[in-house]
């Protein structure tokens, strides 16, 4: 199929699933055990109903959101995803140009396959740097003190990973670190051989930022305890709060409770997050956690939502429910893995124009005046 006749986010997902040996498309499209906290992030957003005026003039449809003194083209970002030129290479920074050239923000996550310091070039001036909290803290200082080196300006650091996610799919292909080539790998790469030779020539991908001190990792557990650990509390976060200068941001809030707190702490923002249903099933979609989470916060600090933005209308809908802004993972990742550089355009695309034709059929002219009173239930 050829990207123009890809319609939806969908269509982009079956064509880069067709594309992709499936133990690296599992990587990307997979999620926590049973996956139900997954698949409820699309569902719930598709029981949001809204309902449109009429003989309104908008014939000038705005989506512009400024956010920390920044005027966005688009009121939706690209968030962190670690370790994606598995899926595609280059996708890293493929998605910081696309960016920069669309004005929207680039997440670089800690755990990408680029450098933080590659990524701020690429997405000059439009980069925001995650962070995740290691167990040893000259680990972080270390990923702290570059981000500033690079100039990011804005801080967001991810909250929702005391322990690594348990993703069935990826324990069933046998992904180890490191990495193996078993007979099942082998017969993969050989039925798409576009991605094997991509990949061949591009380099086994790794987890740039932290390339030296995983040299000699030999298992899950070595990586996990160098990104992440199940130590990091508020005190820890007051604290990087008082060393951070810029923006700080926390990602994976989902209880009104913890977004007060941070609020209180003096973050900038929260981003409503679970992690698009890839560390727990049972929890909750992410639209359905944020109308409490924006009636305790009210205007005491932003709010960005992210996990399930498949359509257009969907960003309408976070905005309805009082999110500020949006960031979509997979919805663009799965351009780039349909049609790379020009897969990744077309994702962006099918998004900002559905997001323009909601617009239009609902009767708000301006993204940023969108509020709750076209909402009827969710
Ligand atoms: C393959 C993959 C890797 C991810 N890596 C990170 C990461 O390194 N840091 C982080 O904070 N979130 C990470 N996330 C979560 C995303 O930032 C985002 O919360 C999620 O993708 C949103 O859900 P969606 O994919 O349904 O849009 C990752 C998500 C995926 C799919």
């Amino acid at each position: 199929m050829r990207l123009d006749r890809a319609a939806s986010i969908d269509d982009l997902r079956a064509m880069a699933k067709r594309r992709i040996p499936r133990f690296a498309f599992d990587l990307v499209d997979g999620g926590a055990e049973s996956e139900r906290n997954m698949r409820r992030n699309i569902e719930a957003f598709e029981e949001v109903e809204m309902t449109p005026r009429y003989m309104v003039d908008v014939s000038e449809i705005d989506t512009r959101a400024t956010l920390f003194g920044h005027t966005y083209s688009q009121p939706f970002g690209m968030a962190p995803i670690g370790m994606l030129n598995a899926f595609w290479p280059d996708a890293d920074l493929t998605l910081a140009r696309l960016c920069k050239r669309e004005n929207i923000p680039y997440v670089a996550s800690s755990a990408a396959s680029t450098t933080l310091e590659g990524l701020a070039e690429a997405a000059d001036g439009n980069g925001w740097f995650q962070l995740y909290v290691s167990s040893d803290k000259a680990v972080t200082d270390g990923l702290i003190s570059r981000a500033e080196a690079a100039e990011y300006d804005v801080l967001m650091v991810t909250a929702d990973v005391p322990a690594a996610g348990k993703r069935d799919r990826d324990i069933r292909n046998q992904l180890s670190v490191p990495f193996r080539f078993t007979p099942e790998v082998i017969l993969q790469l050989m039925a798409n051989p576009t991605w094997s030779l991509t990949s061949l020539k591009h380099g086994k991908p790794n987890i740039a930022n932290y390339a030296d001190l995983l040299k000699g990792a030999t298992s899950y557990a070595d990586v996990q305890k160098t990104l992440i650990t199940p130590g990091f509390t508020w005190d820890d976060l007051a604290r990087l709060r008082a060393r951070w200068k810029g923006r700080l941001l926390v990602k994976g809030i989902l209880h009104p409770a913890d977004a007060l707190r941070c609020a209180e702490i003096g973050c900038d923002a929260i981003v409503v997050s679970n992690h698009g249903g890839r560390q727990v099933a049972f929890g909750p979609p992410t639209i359905e956690a944020l109308p409490p989470i924006a009636a305790a916060v009210g205007d005491r600090m932003k709010i960005i939502l992210d996990s399930g933005i498949r359509r257009g209308a969907d960003l309408m809908r976070a905005k309805a429910l009082g999110a500020d802004f949006a960031f979509t993972g997979r919805a663009m990742a799965y351009g780039v893995g349909a049609g790379a550089a020009k897969g990744a355009d077309r994702a962006f695309e099918i998004l900002k124009l559905e997001l323009v034709r909601a617009l239009g059929q609902l009767g708000e002219p301006s993204f940023r005046e969108l509020v709750a009173e076209f909402r009827t239930s969710c």
